[in-house]
């Protein structure tokens, strides 16, 4: 069985740490493995993209491998082939499969059927290649992430429930502030709440993501903007923090909705190294999956 990476929970801690590990070797060397020589890896987009999409794609490439980028009109998949005949055909072809899409349960069922690994691009209920590349941006901020507070504010979406299920994995201590109705249900080890000073008091590092994610409903977005408005990430709630707190964003922003532009091209942000270490985390991942 090929060791697959859908929500990170496959991970152990020592696995989850070892990767961090390798991620920063590879940022310090980044053609230090040719692992993925001659060797393809295919990458289904059925969402748009441009970290997921550049990051593995010049990743790949770093590795000595080959990406294929599939997008959705490119597969019979949208003629009605189905996901395990092309589960089974892509198998025989390439050494990994990337898919990002809407339903966690496409992905779960390319897993199941494939024979080679595969990794969660994004879907609605997860974004764990984000949050390895966040772990190893905290990481390298701040040397260690046994009991690091982390909140994250805003919509409980995806990406904070990845934040919050390898933040748990890692041993951090994740609080995760949304308004009413936008609240990540109980998730690992995470502290839920609606009080946003308590949440990111004493925080290491704040973290928020846009109100409006691409698998949400667009009508939505209105009612959103003005439920989460009280919740944006702005040099005062930075203050609320511990001193030198960071800010954290997994990109695309949205400046003065979610997060102020002063933070987001500030000094106490590190998102646009965050999106750097999408690479550099993706290519330590693909490593140990392609080697397991
Ligand atoms: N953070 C992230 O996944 O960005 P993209 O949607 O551009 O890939
Ligand atoms: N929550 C966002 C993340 C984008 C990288 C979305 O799903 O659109």
């Amino acid at each position: 069985m090929p060791r697959h990476f859908l929500t990170g929970a496959e991970l152990t801690a020592v696995e989850l740490g070892a990767l961090i590990d390798r991620a920063l070797e590879f940022k310090a060397a980044p053609l230090s493995s040719d692992v993925l020589h001659r060797r393809s890896v295919a990458l289904i987009f059925q969402r748009p993209s441009t970290r997921t999409r550049v990051s593995f794609e010049a990743g790949i490439v770093e590795l000595g491998g080959h990406p294929m980028v599939l997008r959705t009109d490119d597969l019979q998949l949208t003629r009605g082939e189905s996901i395990r005949d092309t589960a089974y055909v892509l198998s025989r072809h390439v050494a990994a499969i990337g898919i990002r899409t809407g339903p966690d349960e496409l992905v779960s069922e390319f897993a199941e059927h494939a024979s080679v690994p595969v990794v969660n691009m994004l879907t609605s209920g997860h974004h764990p290649c984000q949050a390895l590349a966040d772990l190893v941006t905290l990481r390298e901020t701040f040397g260690g992430l046994e009991g690091l507070v982390v909140a994250y504010v805003g919509d409980g979406n995806n990406v904070a429930r990845s934040l919050a299920e390898l933040g748990a994995t890692a041993g951090m201590s994740v609080r995760l502030a949304s308004p009413r109705g936008y609240e990540l249900a109980p998730v690992a080890s995470a502290l839920v709440t609606y009080d946003l000073p308590a949440a990111v008091d004493g925080a290491s590092a704040i973290y928020t993501d846009v109100w409006v994610s691409m698998n949400d409903d667009p009508e939505s977005a209105a009612a959103r903007r003005r439920a989460l408005a009280p919740y944006q990430l702005n040099d005062r709630l930075l203050d609320l923090a511990a001193p030198n707190a960071i800010a954290l964003h997994c990109l695309p922003a949205h400046p003065d909705e979610e997060i102020t532009a002063q933070v987001l091209y500030g000094p106490r942000q590190r998102i646009w190294e965050q999106a750097e270490n999408r690479r550099h985390a993706q290519k330590a991942l693909l490593e140990f999956l392609v080697s397991s």
